[in-house]
């Protein structure tokens, strides 16, 4: 049995990514009752429904889990950074006939804190990853009180290392492929950011903790690539997007399913933190990356309704298409089958 599944008791050296927005516990279950590490997304839960999914999962597996947080600080509101903000989207709202006077400003995904640590000491996870770096050390050690094993994401050597002094368990080398948010904390320099294979091998030869892959890997072949490179496991997102357990919208996998998916960039429109997505009308027009942009995750709240406008027709011209630069994986085939195939089974 490799390293991977001994730290985390699993069968198979595979973990579910935790995808915000697109899943919850339906897909987790799947994942883990076939011998993977099923993952819950929880920023964008709030309490009640964190509980409901936590109970869910508590009653319908005897098999590791994995929950999953953010652990970004809150950005002090800039009404300046959010008029300009406004201002550049100006036009969308006319076209769509939005009244802007009527968005409200605010976040949409709260950092973990400690009235979510006691509601998940209730149910004891038996594993936690974190997105972002890490919360502070009382919090990480409340997490640990009930045994469970701690995760988060690497996309350079530095955070590997940072991430390795502070006790985690597992480190995901999140690769530039991935999709979603890019984990990066200690810096906001994107030109530090490099390939799956490129970084793999090197925090695998900087840390002495189990490394997982993440980032463009869809296939068994692609799996064997990885433990080749020294990885004691992969973790997969956008794979599932398309399995039923998924509850990602119809829109949002016809783009998947189509020569679309071939084209992905990073984009820090729809929060205000780099996420790697499907090119969309919005990311062609302002470009990708912003500089007017409010900071993480201020920047939602003024696309949401212009989301949901074109969304009501059918429209995905401003909805965060997330993917990663491999879609090719991609098949409505239960997640249960998917994972064994990675797995080489
Ligand atoms: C739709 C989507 C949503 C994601 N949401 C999260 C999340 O909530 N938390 C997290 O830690 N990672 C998230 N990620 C990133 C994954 O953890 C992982 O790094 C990525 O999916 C791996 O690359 P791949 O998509 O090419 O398989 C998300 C990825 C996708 C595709």
């Amino acid at each position: 049995m490799g390293l991977l599944q001994q730290v985390l008791g699993i069968a198979l050296p595979v973990i579910q990514a935790p995808m915000a927005g697109v899943q919850g516990s339906a897909l987790a279950l799947a994942v883990s009752n076939a011998g993977g590490l099923g993952s819950l997304p929880c920023a964008m839960l709030a309490p009640d429904a964190l509980r409901a999914e936590l109970a869910t999962l508590r009653a319908q597996t005897t098999r590791p889990y994995n929950v999953n947080f953010f652990c970004h600080s809150s950005p002090p509101p800039d009404a300046a950074r959010e008029a300009a903000w406004r201002q550049s989207l100006a036009p969308y709202y006319a076209e769509l006939g939005i009244d802007p006077a009527g968005i409200a400003a605010g976040p949409g995904r709260l950092p973990f804190d400690a009235a979510t640590a006691e509601l998940l000491a209730e149910f004891k996870p038996p594993v936690v990853s974190f997105h972002f770096g890490l919360p502070d050390a009382a919090l990480l050690a409340r997490v640990r009180s009930w045994g469970a094993k701690v995760i988060s994401s690497a996309t350079t050597v530095e955070e590997a290392r940072w991430l390795e002094a502070r006790g985690v368990d597992v480190i995901v080398a999140q690769g530039l492929e991935a999709g979603g948010h890019r984990g990066i904390f200690l810096s906001d320099d994107l030109s530090t950011q490099m390939g799956t294979f490129a970084l793999l091998p090197q925090i695998v030869r900087a840390v002495r903790v189990p490394v997982v892959a993440a980032g463009g890997i869809a296939d068994a072949a692609g799996v064997r690539a990885a433990l080749a490179l020294g990885a004691a496991g992969v973790q997969v997102g956008t794979a599932y997007l398309l399995c039923p357990e998924a509850t990602t919208s119809a829109l949002h996998r016809a783009a998947l399913a189509s020569e679309a998916a071939r084209h992905t960039a990073l984009t820090n429109l729809y929060t205000g933190r780099p996420a790697r997505g499907i090119m969309t009308r919005l990311m062609r027009e302002q470009g990708p990356l912003s500089t007017v942009a409010p900071a993480f995750p201020l920047a939602t709240a003024a696309v949401t309704p212009l989301r949901a406008k074109a969304e009501a027709a059918g429209c995905g011209d401003f909805s965060p298409l997330w993917s990663g630069q491999n879609a090719s994986g991609c098949r409505p085939v239960p997640a249960a089958q998917l994972t064994r195939e990675l797995a080489g089974g």
